[in-house]
């Protein structure tokens, strides 16, 4: 199971990745446009080097035609390192990349994904991750609960050679519906990963130990004893 931040904002990669388990960070063009024109490869360098070796980067090519994705995909590689994932819309000229770029070992996230064969495709082309927009689907009156559950059947996904990596969400029970149907790997909002644990009644369990605490034993805690 993994959770990812879906962020490209340096304070509040380094904020979460100090408290919470992530696997890493997920981009794509428009959240790298929310960071103000920065200089693209020094900025993705700086998240790489937050994350060290430990946590993974998955950064989206912005070309749509086939040359221009395995040129850009070359680039980035090349620059961020062989570790890094390239996300790559699954689209055909995606498609034909994604399988291009898979058999000569970059790690590939297909991404824009929509419907279950958009997946299967994906999978098939030998992505490492499939990016699923659960949102989005749903916003189109699709399923994405259903998407995710059949996917999850594929032998590829059972196999782990390729996983599900969830995307685009606007609340935590849309999270836990994609785990439940079979998603290896969720990203998310700083927003919602905060909800994950920003919940009243854990506030309030809080307070209320502190108080019946302090009736007895005032301002001492453990260290005191
Ligand atoms: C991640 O891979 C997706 O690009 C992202 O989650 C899309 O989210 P959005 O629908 O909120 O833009």
């Amino acid at each position: 199971m993994e959770i990812y931040l879906d962020n490209s904002n340096i304070d509040l990669i380094k904020e979460n990745i100090s408290w919470c388990p992530i696997t890493g960070v997920t981009t794509n063009p428009s959240i790298i446009a929310k960071e103000n024109k920065v200089n693209l490869f020094e900025h993705l360098l700086e998240i790489k080097n937050i994350l060290s070796n430990t946590k993974k980067l998955h950064v989206q090519v912005i070309s749509e035609d086939y040359d221009s994705i395995v040129k850009e995909a070359n680039k980035i590689q090349a620059i961020l390192g062989n570790d890094i994932y390239i996300k790559i819309p699954a689209t055909k000229d995606g498609i034909r990349a994604i399988n291009f770029l898979s058999t000569h070992g970059f790690n590939i996230t297909a991404t824009a994904i929509y419907t279950t064969m958009q997946g299967v495709l994906s999978a098939l082309s030998g992505a490492k991750y499939i990016a699923i927009y659960y949102n989005r689907i749903e916003n189109n009156n699709g399923s994405a609960n259903e998407i995710i559950y059949d996917l999850a059947k594929l032998p590829q996904i059972i196999n782990n050679e390729t996983k599900i990596l969830a995307a685009s969400f606007k609340n935590t029970n849309q999270v836990v519906s994609a785990f439940a149907n079979g998603a290896q790997a969720c990203t998310v909002s700083d927003e919602i990963l905060k909800s994950f644990i920003n919940n009243i009644l854990v506030e309030k369990t809080i307070i209320d130990f502190k108080n019946d605490w302090e009736k007895i034993y005032g301002n001492k805690n453990i260290l005191d004893f």
